[in-house]
C-alpha cells in the first residue's frame, strides 16, 4: 500500500513507477533527510503537537536508521518513490505507528526543499576548502619557482616575458573570484524553507525560527510558495561551478600545451599522466584533458536546470525533482577536478635548462627597446615604427634584436646607446615591469604575500 494510496483503486503501472521514482539518486539526501526530521520532531514537541516522549521516539528511530545507513545495513524500495517515503516507512517498521505522527505540518515539497539547501550548504562548504587548497598548491608552486622565466604570450603569440610564478598566481586570483560566487550563493542556500507545508503554510502553529536555529540556517523563506518553488539557490550554485570548471579547463589547456615537447616548460609527475597502448614513448597529461573534457558536463547541468525551472507555474511541480542529478554530478565531477589539480600543481617540475634558452631567437623584448627610446623623449608611435623596422632587419639576418650591431642601431636612430643590450635580456624585461600587479619580482612579491594572508584569512 502507497503512503497516498487512500483515494485510489488501482495499481501504479509499473514503467510509471520506475520512471516517476526518484529514490535511485534521491537517496543521497538521507542524511540531510534525517537531520531535517529530527529538527522537525524537537520542534512538534517544542510547540506541543507532539508529546516529549513521541518526539524521543521518533529522535531515537531516526537516529537508529542513521547507524545503519552508516553501516550499510538500510536499504530502500522504488515500491516507496522516493528518499523521504522510504524514510517514513523504514521508521514505521522501527518504532510503529508513532511514525505517522512525524509528517505532522510537514509536505515532502517542503522536505525536499529543506534537504536540497542542506546538501547544496554541504556542498558549497567541500568545495570551497578544495578551490582554498588549490590556491595553496599554486602559491607553494609560484614560490618554488620564483626565479623561472617564460615567454608570456596574446594571441598564443610570443609578446613578454613573464615570470611563471606571475602566470600560475593569475589562476590563484581567479579561484578567489570562483570562493566569493561560491559564498555569495551560500548567503541564498542559507534560507530555511520548512513550514511551507505543500505549498500554502500550515494549519499547525509550528515555530519555524525554531528549526532555523537546530539546522544552523541564517534565514527564513517569507513566502510558501517560493519555499517549495525556489531553485535559484541551486542555479547559482552550478553556475558558480560552471565558471569555476572554466578556469579549470584554462589551465588545464595550459598544462597540456606546457607538457609538449613543443613548449617544453614543465614535466608533470608521473602519478598524473598515462601511457598509450601502441606508442612506448607517449606520457599524456590525461588529468588535464579529461578536466577540460568534463567541464562541459557541467556546463550542461546549468542548461539543464535552467531549462527545468523555465515556465514552471507555482507552487511545486514533480519536474522540479529532475533538480538532483544534475547537481550531484558537477559536485562528484569539480571536487576531484579540484584535488586532483592540487596535487599536479604540486608536483609539478619545470625545465629550467630548457627555458634559459627560450628566449634565443625571440622578439618578446621588443616593446621594452621601444620604451627606451620613448624614454628619451621620442614619441612612442614613432619609437614603435623604428623598432618593427629593426625587427624587420634582424629577421632578414636571421638574428635577433640582441644580435644587431651598435653601429647599425645608431645609424637607425642616434638615442641609442651600448646600455641598450642589457635592456634586451630576459631577465631585464622582466624586472622593469616593477608597477603593482606586474611580473618584477618584486611585484610578484607582493602578490605572494597579499594571496597568502588572503588564505590565512587575514
Ligand atoms: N521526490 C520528490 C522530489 O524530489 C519529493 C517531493 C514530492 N512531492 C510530491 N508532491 N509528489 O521533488
Amino acid at each position: 500500500m502507497k503512503l497516498w494510496g487512500g483515494r485510489f483503486t488501482q495499481e501504479l503501472n509499473q514503467l510509471a513507477l520506475e520512471y516517476t521514482a526518484s529514490i535511485g539518486f534521491d537517496h543521497r539526501l538521507f542524511p540531510f533527510d534525517v537531520e531535517g526530521s529530527m529538527a522537525h520532531a524537537r520542534m512538534l514537541a517544542r510547540v506541543g503537537i507532539l508529546t516529549r516522549e513521541e518526539a524521543d521516539q521518533l529522535i531515537s528511530g531516526l537516529s537508529g536508521l542513521k547507524a545503519d545507513y552508516e553501516a550499510g545495513r538500510l536499504s530502500f524500495s522504488i515500491d516507496d518513490e522516493d528518499v523521504h517515503m522510504n524514510v517514513e516507512r523504514l521508521l514505521h517498521e522501527r518504532v510503529g505507528v508513532v511514525a505517522g505522527k512525524l509528517h505532522t505540518a510537514r509536505s515532502r515539497n517542503d522536505q525536499v526543499a529543506l534537504d536540497m539547501h542542506l546538501f547544496v550548504k554541504q556542498a558549497i562548504a567541500l568545495v570551497e576548502e578544495a578551490v582554498r587548497d588549490l590556491q595553496g598548491a599554486l602559491v607553494e608552486t609560484a614560490q618554488r619557482n620564483i626565479d623561472v622565466i617564460v615567454p608570456g604570450y596574446t594571441h598564443l603569440q610570443r609578446a613578454q616575458p613573464i615570470l611563471f610564478s606571475h602566470h600560475l598566481l593569475a589562476y590563484f586570483w581567479m579561484l578567489e573570484r570562483d570562493k566569493g560566487r561560491l559564498l555569495d550563493a551560500m548567503k541564498r542556500a542559507d534560507w530555511m524553507p520548512l513550514g511551507a507545508g505543500a505549498l500554502a503554510g500550515t494549519t499547525f502553529p509550528i515555530d519555524r525560527d525554531f528549526v532555523r536555529e537546530q539546522l544552523g540556517f541564517a534565514a527564513l523563506y517569507e513566502n510558501s510558495l517560493d519555499a517549495v518553488s525556489d531553485r535559484d539557490y541551486v542555479i547559482e550554485f552550478v553556475s558558480a561551478l560552471s565558471t569555476l570548471m572554466m578556469h579549470l579547463s584554462r589551465l588545464s589547456e595550459e598544462i597540456i600545451l606546457w607538457s609538449s615537447e613543443e613548449f617544453g616548460w614543465v614535466e608533470l609527475a608521473d602519478a598524473y599522466c598515462t601511457g598509450s597502448s601502441m606508442m612506448p614513448q607517449k606520457k599524456n597529461p590525461d588529468v588535464a584533458e579529461v578536466v577540460r573534457g568534463k567541464t562541459g558536463r557541467v556546463y550542461g547541468h546549468l542548461m539543464g536546470l535552467l531549462t527545468i525551472l523555465k515556465g514552471l507555474p507555482l507552487a511545486y511541480n514533480k519536474d522540479l525533482q529532475e533538480d538532483k542529478e544534475g547537481v550531484f554530478d558537477a559536485v562528484d565531477t569539480v571536487l576531484p577536478a579540484l584535488r586532483l589539480f592540487a596535487g599536479m600543481i604540486r608536483t609539478l617540475s619545470m625545465k629550467r635548462e630548457r627555458l634559459s634558452h627560450a628566449f634565443d631567437h625571440d622578439f618578446s623584448n621588443a616593446t621594452d627597446l621601444a620604451d627606451y627610446l620613448a624614454a628619451k623623449g621620442l614619441p612612442f608611435r614613432d619609437a614603435h615604427a623604428v623598432v618593427g623596422r629593426l625587427v624587420l632587419e634582424a629577421i632578414t639576418r636571421g638574428t635577433n634584436l640582441a644580435g644587431l650591431s651598435l653601429d647599425l642601431y645608431k645609424s637607425v636612430n642616434p638615442l641609442f646607446e651600448e646600455d641598450i643590450y642589457t635592456k634586451l635580456e630576459p631577465a631585464h624585461v622582466v624586472e622593469a615591469r616593477q608597477a603593482r600587479g606586474g611580473t618584477a619580482s618584486s611585484a610578484v612579491a607582493v602578490q605572494l604575500e597579499l594571496a597568502k594572508q588572503r588564505l590565512a584569512g587575514t
